[in-house]
């Protein structure tokens, strides 16, 4: 299963590999999530008489992984499951906890499945032909990730930024396994998501509030996750819970990315919608998300690097300051 682009860039190479005429291509980007896609990977698979010992085989970023492993998760119960990720991404985060699913009633992932991959490589040479905007934005999870667990990836990506930003391929082997490690020891503890992997939301109730007054898809997931993680901190400064000194490391390394550390209004700029009260939209949002969960916006915060505490203690006037910046 590939997108249009990603059978334009990798589909040539595969050229009469055995498998590859039973090929589906989706269209590209967030739109191969839907329920019509698995409903084309299926009827492909039963057209070929794929068997549940039968591989389904991803090649692109999250979104053809997300509805690839879901189409896999429910064929004939359960099929074989093989991720290629091509985006920096899927590589760190969308190929490995087994989370699958495709957006459904206009909702994100509304159905979907738990279900591991039962192999996963990753072509770092795919992080060439990456547009710039689809980098950085895994650099954004990639950061987030970070600042979860492991000194030395923290450490590296503070001192290497210019290799990192460079995609030079050696030390983006070492920042994806890394992030990998990171990611895996977390989902390890908490496979379905009742405890500690809500630490991956890290910047996130932030960012899809963003995401959600911005308009859907204007401004980049992790860019926003990214953008996410400095309020993260100057809330956690703010409730004296995190060091102003580890805020102001954190936000160091989220300008030599060049991500923004302000208010939301500087990320709203040119969108002038958007702009005018920006922090009253973003705190409706946050409370309307809120609802649809248990009743408390939940913030993941951070004591220091590696060390992570979900809250939902956080007093109104300080979540409001945080969000004007
Ligand atoms: N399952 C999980 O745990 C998990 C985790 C994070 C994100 N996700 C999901 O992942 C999706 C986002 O993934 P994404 O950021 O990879 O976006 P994407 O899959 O939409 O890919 C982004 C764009 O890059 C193109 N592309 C892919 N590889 C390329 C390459 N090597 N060179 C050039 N272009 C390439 C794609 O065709 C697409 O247009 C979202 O749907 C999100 O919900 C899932």
């Amino acid at each position: 299963v590939f997108d249009q682009n990603t059978w334009r860039l990798f589909g040539p190479a595969l050229e009469g590999t055995s498998g590859v005429e039973d090929r589906c291509v989706l269209p590209g980007g967030e739109e191969a999530k839907r329920w019509e896609s698995v409903l084309g990977i299926a009827s492909r698979a039963v057209d070929a008489g794929l068997g549940r010992d039968g591989w389904f085989l991803a090649v692109g970023g999250g979104a053809v992984c997300d509805v690839t492993a879901f189409a896999a998760s429910v064929y004939m119960r359960g099929a074989m499951l093989h991720l290629v990720p091509t985006t920096l991404l899927a590589m760190v985060d969308a190929s490995l906890g087994g989370k699958t699913g495709v957006d459904f009633a206009g909702l994100k992932n509304m159905l979907g499945s738990f279900y591991p991959a039962h192999r996963v490589d990753l072509p770092l040479d795919a992080l060439c032909s990456l547009p710039e905007g689809e980098y950085r934005s895994g650099l954004g999870e990639v950061l987030k990730t970070a600042l979860l667990g492991d000194a030395e990836l923290y450490r590296l990506l503070a001192v290497r930024s210019e290799a990192v930003l460079s995609r030079d391929r050696a030390t983006m082997a070492d920042v994806v396994a890394r992030c990998l490690g990171v990611k895996a020891a977390i989902v390890a503890r908490d496979p379905r998501e009742s405890g500690d992997r809500a630490f991956l939301n890290l910047g996130h109730t932030f960012a899809h509030a963003l995401e959600s007054v911005a308009g859907l898809g204007t401004i980049r997931h992790g860019e926003a996750v990214a953008w996410g993680l400095g309020r993260a901190m100057e809330l956690g400064a703010r409730l004296a819970l995190t060091p102003p000194r580890y805020r102001d490391e954190v936000m160091d390394l989220l300008s030599r990315y060049g991500f923004a550390t302000g208010g939301a209004a500087q990320l709203l700029a040119g969108r002038p919608e958007a702009q005018a009260h920006a922090a009253d939209r973003l705190l409706e949002v946050m409370r309307g998300d809120k609802k649809k969960r248990s009743g408390r916006i939940r913030f993941v915060l951070q004591r220091a690097h590696a060390d992570t505490v979900v809250s939902s203690e956080v007093p109104e006037h300080a979540l409001r300051a945080v969000l004007e910046g």
